[in-house]
């Protein structure tokens, strides 16, 4: 089987794509750089702009599946120009993907289109399913247009998947390298109050979950995809002191967040605690579905 996958080049698509690639299909990662160093072993790569689909459209003639990851990173300052182009970069990939699938004579089966729990926006200690509304801040409102963005395909026939995704629990990117370096100089704590929800998931477990969505002919629609047991910013940085060794005593103040990340410091003190009620009920089983096992598994000496 033929899968696309914009954004194969970060941190979930490379790993998504490497266990396909593993799996027998073959994969094109649509990249605006596709040179080989950044492409996992054995996938083949596709340029494309993030806007149109110019140059890579053909390629969606026949194939089974596309995914769309694309999007610049939100863990960076926020200012105006930033928060344009974190909108713009998904919102044009989506409106992309939808062309391309309209010009194609034979259409794919499915389209996984990433999202994020901050679509539930900053809901102190709810538990949240995927019945819950969207939140109005501008990770919530950033959220629903991205998952408005590809809709268009339903109406050619095409099943939509949406991935509302966690913090997803990597040794080599996203938070928890972020989270661990002040712990390795025994200057680890919560951040802010430490009571905002942090709903995780281990890298492997959103690979096994898209994957899963992706061959079930019966998903369709939102699916949070996160750990069943969510917890609170500092149990999880408790439970990361332990892991390693060192203990979780100093807060990382507000304030000092504010200034490193601007706005954007409210995506990590503030959160949600989601459960992955759909996929659960589909019967998908998490490999890690709590914290500590997580986090010895990814920080073991000798984890990739
Ligand atoms: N990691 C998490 O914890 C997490 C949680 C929730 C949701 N998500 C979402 O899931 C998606 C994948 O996450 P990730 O952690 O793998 O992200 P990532 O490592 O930042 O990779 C995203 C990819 O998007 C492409 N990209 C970056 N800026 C772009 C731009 N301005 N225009 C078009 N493409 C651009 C890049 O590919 P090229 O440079 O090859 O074009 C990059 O490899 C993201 O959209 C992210 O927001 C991630």
């Amino acid at each position: 089987m033929r899968v696309l996958i914009t954004g194969g080049t970060g941190l979930l698509g490379r790993a998504l794509a490497e266990a396909l690639r593993q799996a027998g299909d073959e994969v094109i990662v649509l990249s605006r750089r596709p040179e080989p160093a950044r492409l996992p072993p054995g996938v083949q790569g596709a340029r494309w702009d993030g806007r149109t689909p110019e140059g890579w459209g053909h390629l969606v003639e026949g194939a089974f599946a596309i995914i769309n990851l694309a999007g610049e990173s939100i863990g960076q300052r926020w200012t105006e120009a930033t928060k344009r182009r974190i909108r713009e970069s998904r919102l044009n990939a989506g409106r992309a993907i939808v062309e391309a699938i309209a010009a194609a004579r034979e259409k794919p089966q499915v389209v996984l289109q990433a999202s994020a729990v901050g679509y539930y926006g900053p809901r102190g200690e709810e538990r949240l399913t995927e019945e819950d509304p969207p939140g109005s801040d501008f990770l919530a409102r950033l959220a629903v247009d991205w998952e408005a963005s590809t809709q268009p395909v339903e109406a050619m026939g095409v099943r939509r998947v949406i991935l509302r995704t966690g913090i997803v629990l990597a040794k080599d990117g996203g938070a928890l390298p972020r989270l661990l370096l002040p712990f390795r100089l025994f200057l680890g704590g919560p951040l802010g109050n430490g009571r905002q929800g942090w709903s995780w998931i281990h890298r492997d477990d959103w690979v096994e979950a898209a994957r899963f969505l992706m061959e079930n002919p019966e998903a369709r629609g939102p699916y949070n995809l996160t750990a069943p047991q969510p917890v609170s910013n500092a149990e999880l940085c408790r439970i990361l002191g332990k892991v390693i060794g060192r203990p979780s005593w100093l807060p990382v103040p507000a304030f000092a967040l504010r200034l490193l990340f601007g706005e954007g410091a409210d995506f990590l003190l503030t959160g949600q605690f989601v459960l992955p009620k759909r996929l659960l009920e589909a019967g998908f089983t998490f490999r890690y579905p709590d914290p500590e096992s997580a986090l010895r598994a990814i920080l073991r000496p000798t984890a990739s």
